[in-house]
């Protein structure tokens, strides 16, 4: 088998595009449902083409985003910005696109785009993004919306800051959004937010105010451990939860941000073992990928699935799989049972289309990770 000099990104297109069928399928049901892909779980361009052909629209949380967004053909009305620190550069290219809409985090936030509307002379179209204090069971890195993140408003200070959107004459007021954390497997945790959604929906209608954007973020999780047996996340049980559980009114549209789920699974940091070291406690499989091209077994201990796809050796045994980069935190995974592993041997680390090439760095003189399709390469498995 030919493949690419390692390491790299390999795309699997064929599962991406059946991802998102199987999203397709099941948002037809629901014709006020919309999906933004979150850009920052990936942004190749090789897969924000096909996201964007199949009708999604795009979460972003920088200019960068945005851009990226516009450069792959996401229409700029399906285009929503988030993020507690938007500059006023950012603000102005998103307002130049005329994007659908920015998700406000903070009073002085929407003060600030409402001054910048009006010196282009537009008006900003916003949704509120509110803290709902929902608690997501997934790593403490990832969760999001609880009262001490630093994401959203709180929710004492909603009615004010809704008051406040709609007497400023240079921003709209769309809708609420909010977002409790990523890597979410616990359906339970969507039931307590669609819950705490209808006592704020209840509590801004007594107010006289309608939303007409209903947007609860991203957060659906992935089976890390069989990514094989479960290659397309549960989108069906994702979406009934919203259906059963939220009261949406009439004409309002639910939007959701999801990013993992879409391109987790399609996504694999194929490396190659540079030397297998013994010492007096351990076997290490050295490969030539790092930490640089893939930071989340080391930032939040995630575990990926390790194969070995070259060796032929019926024999297993346990290594440790590590990178080359000069920090003790530069392991993939320990003790990680594989064929008898050596010099040469091609490893695939599973599950890695999200955050991962999109978390690269260039640390150690290192250069970004190249990546390819199903279409460009012979697959490597
Ligand atoms: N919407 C908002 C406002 C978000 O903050 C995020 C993710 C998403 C949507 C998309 O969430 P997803 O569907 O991908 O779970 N780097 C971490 C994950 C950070 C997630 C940040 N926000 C990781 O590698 O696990």
């Amino acid at each position: 088998m030919m493949i690419p000099q390692t390491p790299f990104y390999y795309y699997d297109t064929a599962l991406l595009q059946a991802t998102l069928d199987a999203i397709h399928k099941e948002i037809a049901q629901y014709p006020n449902y919309h999906v933004h892909y979150a850009l920052k779980a990936n942004a190749n361009p090789k897969l924000l083409h096909l996201i964007q052909q199949a009708g999604l629209g795009a979460d972003c949380v920088s200019g960068g985003e945005v851009q990226a967004a516009i450069d792959a053909g996401f229409p700029a009305d399906k285009i929503v910005y988030a993020g507690v620190g938007k500059s006023d550069r950012e603000i102005q290219l998103a307002l130049h696109h005329d994007i659908f809409c920015f998700n406000v985090e903070s009073v002085p936030e929407l003060q600030v785009i409402n001054e910048l509307a009006s010196q282009e002379n537009k008006v900003a179209r916003v949704c509120l993004r509110i803290n709902p204090d929902v608690e997501a069971h997934t790593h403490t890195h990832i969760i999001t919306g609880m009262a001490e993140n630093k994401f959203g408003i709180a929710l004492k200070d909603m009615l004010y800051v809704v008051q406040l959107a709609n007497e400023l004459p240079h921003v709209s007021f769309e809708g609420l959004h909010f977002h409790i954390g990523s890597q979410i497997t616990n359906m339970q945790d969507y039931v307590a937010l669609c819950e705490r959604v209808n006592e704020i929906q209840f509590l801004l209608n007594k107010h006289g105010i309608y939303p007409s954007v209903i947007n609860v973020g991203g957060g659906l999780g992935i089976d890390y451990y069989a990514p094989q047996e479960h290659p397309i996340a549960n989108f069906k049980a994702y979406f009934n939860v919203f259906e059963q559980h939220l009261h949406l009114r009439p004409n309002q549209s639910l939007h959701f941000e999801l990013g993992r789920s879409i391109v987790a699974q399609c996504g694999s940091l194929i490396t190659q073992v540079l030397y297998v070291k013994q010492t007096a406690t351990k076997q290490f499989a050295i490969v030539d990928a790092g930490m640089t091209e893939l930071i989340r077994p080391a930032l939040y201990q995630a575990k990926h699935k390790i194969l070995n796809i070259t060796s032929l050796c019926d024999k297993t045994e346990r290594y440790d799989v590590v990178g080359p980069i000069c920090e003790s935190s530069d392991v993939f995974d320990k003790d990680v049972l594989l064929p008898i592993t050596q010099r040469g041997d091609i490893i695939a680390i599973c599950s890695a289309g999200a955050y991962g090439e999109s978390m690269a760095s260039t640390y150690n003189c290192r250069s970004l990770p190249e990546t390819f399709t199903d279409k460009e390469v012979e697959s490597p498995f």
